[in-house]
């Protein structure tokens, strides 16, 4: 079945299961997918191919990708309005991907920061993968024909490159993908780590700095109350003042309210209150949330089918863009 509608543009998105989902996962992602969802022709993928990039434990790597899957869902994302896959389950994008290795140079590959991060973050499996990561997502957009990627800031260069990469092909041959937009949430959905407010949230984080969306009320009260805040005890957004910051961003993005109503809020109050405050929205959300997860987990034939069926919606349009592009660059095809 096709998954477009000629008249709304196309998203394309997408999170790897390599870890629980978080609060930034939700706030800079999930929640504004369900937003967009009736806007756009949307693909939302769970990128397991790009997650074992770094060494996944298999059992784990499956559990999450149901688990990321039962999210989306919980999240409000609808199956019967979009795409919603694991990339594993469309094979156009590792054939996709090949291709497009062939049209991707080395040099501007080294360039990639999170390459770089990532290859000093797991110095001793530093394999082709991590560095073709950027191609692969590129395959990703590029097969859906997307005119938009929703992502977080640190994906922008990733964009870049996918866009780069689309105007070589397009112009080796003639025109055949749709050059991407990035598609940036509003500035105050990038959630930082609890530990260290200068990086971002994550999901592979062991420590105390991310709050998953599958922690408990507890854990999510007592990781919001050891933030690392600055030494001062005014609740205001302020520059320098990162900890509280990350925390006002939290605060707005689950309340609503503006930094201003927050000030005016704790105004006289310390960061104590501020942050228990901040602790019990955050759990609130979370266990709505939590409740809906858990009925969509525990129905694995629906979740099966939910798969099948978005494979099956990704497949047509991923195969009839392979299908072009296997044209182009020469490849014999049997007349049936
Ligand atoms: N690289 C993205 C991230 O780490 C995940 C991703 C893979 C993605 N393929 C994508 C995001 C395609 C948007 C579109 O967040």
């Amino acid at each position: 079945m096709e998954n477009t509608n000629a008249e709304k543009k196309t998203i394309l998105s997408g999170i790897q299961p390599s870890g629980t989902l978080t609060i930034g996962n939700y706030l800079g992602a999930l929640r504004n997918w369900a937003k967009i969802q009736y806007e756009y022709n949307c693909y939302f993928c769970v990128v397991d191919l790009h997650a074992i990039t770094v060494r996944q434990v298999p059992a784990e790597l499956r559990q999450n990708s149901l688990k990321t899957m039962a999210l989306y869902l919980a999240a409000g994302i609808d199956p019967r309005e979009n795409a919603i896959f694991l990339q594993s389950h469309v094979p156009a994008h590792a054939q996709l991907g090949w291709v497009l290795d062939c049209f991707t140079m080395f040099g501007e590959l080294s360039r990639m920061t999170q390459f770089k991060d990532k290859s000093a973050k797991h110095a001793d499996n530093i394999n082709a993968g991590l560095f073709t990561y950027p191609v692969l997502m590129a395959a990703d957009i590029l097969l859906y024909q997307a005119d938009l990627v929703p992502v977080g800031a640190d994906q922008k260069q990733h964009i870049e490159i996918a866009r780069d990469i689309a105007i070589r092909f397009n112009n080796t041959y003639s025109d055949t993908f749709k050059i991407p937009e990035p598609y940036m949430p509003k500035i105050g959905t990038k959630i930082m780590s609890l530990t260290d407010p200068l990086s971002k949230m994550s999901k592979s984080d062991p420590g105390d700095g991310s709050v998953f969306l599958l922690d408990s009320r507890d854990t999510v009260i007592r990781k919001i109350k050891r933030a690392v805040t600055d030494s001062g005890s005014e609740v205001r957004f302020a520059e320098g003042k990162d900890g509280i910051n990350n925390l006002m961003n939290i605060y707005a993005a689950f309340t609503g309210k503006t930094y201003g109503e927050i000030e005016r809020e704790f105004e006289g109050k310390g960061y104590g209150d501020f942050k228990l405050a901040v602790g019990e929205v955050a759990a609130d959300a979370l266990s709505a949330l939590q409740d809906k997860y858990n009925v969509f987990l525990a129905d694995k034939a629906q979740l099966d089918a939910v798969l099948t069926d978005g494979a099956e919606r990704a497949s047509y349009t991923a195969n009839k863009t392979l299908r072009k592009v296997y044209r182009k660059v020469g490849f014999y095809s049997v007349n049936k």
